[in-house]
């Protein structure tokens, strides 16, 4: 198995890891057997075929699911050693985009923004408003306070389900599959998004993606989980396992079968 140290250069600062991770639903395995870490600063992606665990791996890393055995060390803490209100104050410095991470359908979007705000932070209403319509404006939605989601493009319900997720200014942030349904274009203006989001923030990016575009541009360590023989095939850079990986699924996966090693396509 490939396991890179290359991640570890921008601080070496250890902010998530996982030890002898078995997840499971009942007695239903989905995953076992996962160790790998992530590094501060890192934009840390999750991989592999539909199915084998991604979802549920990143609510693992949450602190959502309890592990069915193994530990996630969260900044040094194990959550399930810990009581359920120190695990909330964990969770309070996060940010989460799930996969079906919808807007409210009945608020318009500064009101989806100002409601988190308002009950996670104690701010007054107009202070938590103005934070909201500021995280808005970052991502490209200034003007559009007012709008309902339905009244906007997926693109743009996706860019406001991130403002949502950036509102308290998270240091650790949590995207499941961001770009899933987007154009080429609007897919790559959200990854540039998340660049700038990762830079103003200094925050860590735990990204569940399918987009090797995205996959191979901005994420700079991974692990590859697959779902026949249940476990992880790899932990590292994605480029780097490109490049250097022996094991046929994951060539397959980051050449999209064309098994050619090229980074041309980004
Ligand atoms: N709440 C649940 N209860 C029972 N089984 C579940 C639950 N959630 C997911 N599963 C099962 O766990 C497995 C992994 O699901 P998960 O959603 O984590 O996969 P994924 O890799 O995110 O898939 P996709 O690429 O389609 O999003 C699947 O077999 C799924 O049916
Ligand atoms: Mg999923």
């Amino acid at each position: 198995m490939i396991s890179s140290q290359d991640s570890r250069r921008d601080s070496g600062k250890e902010e998530i890891r996982v030890e002898g991770l078995t997840m499971a639903y009942g007695e239903k395995i989905i995953q076992k057997d996962l160790n790998f870490s992530i590094y501060k600063g890192d934009i840390f992606i999750i991989m592999g075929g539909s199915g084998c665990g991604k979802s549920t791996l990143l609510k693992h890393l949450i602190g959502l699911i309890r592990p069915y055995r193994g530990r996630i060390i969260f900044k040094g803490i194990d959550f399930w050693n810990v009581s359920q209100e120190k695990r909330l104050e964990m969770l309070r410095g996060c940010g989460v985009l799930y996969q079906s991470g919808a807007l409210w359908s009945s608020m318009t979007l500064l009101e989806n923004i100002t409601l988190p705000i308002t009950q996670l932070s104690g701010l007054s209403q107009k202070e938590a408003k103005e934070i909201a319509s500021f995280k808005l404006s970052l991502v490209g939605l200034g003007g559009y306070e007012d709008y309902y989601p339905a009244q906007i493009s997926g693109g743009m319900r996706k860019r406001a389900a991130l403002a949502r997720a950036i509102a308290l200014d998270p240091d650790v942030l949590f995207f499941d599959e961001p770009s899933a349904g987007l154009d080429p274009v609007s897919a790559k203006h959200l990854d540039d998004l998340i660049l700038e989001i990762r830079k103003s923030l200094g925050a860590t990016i735990v990204i569940v993606s399918h987009e090797l575009a995205s996959i191979l541009s901005i994420g700079n360590n991974s692990v590859f989980l697959d779902s026949e023989t249940k476990t992880m095939l790899a932990t590292g850079h994605p480029k780097r396992l490109l490049m250097e990986s022996e094991d046929p699924k994951i060539i397959e996966f980051l050449t999209r079968g064309t098994g050619k090693r090229e980074l041309r396509l980004v």
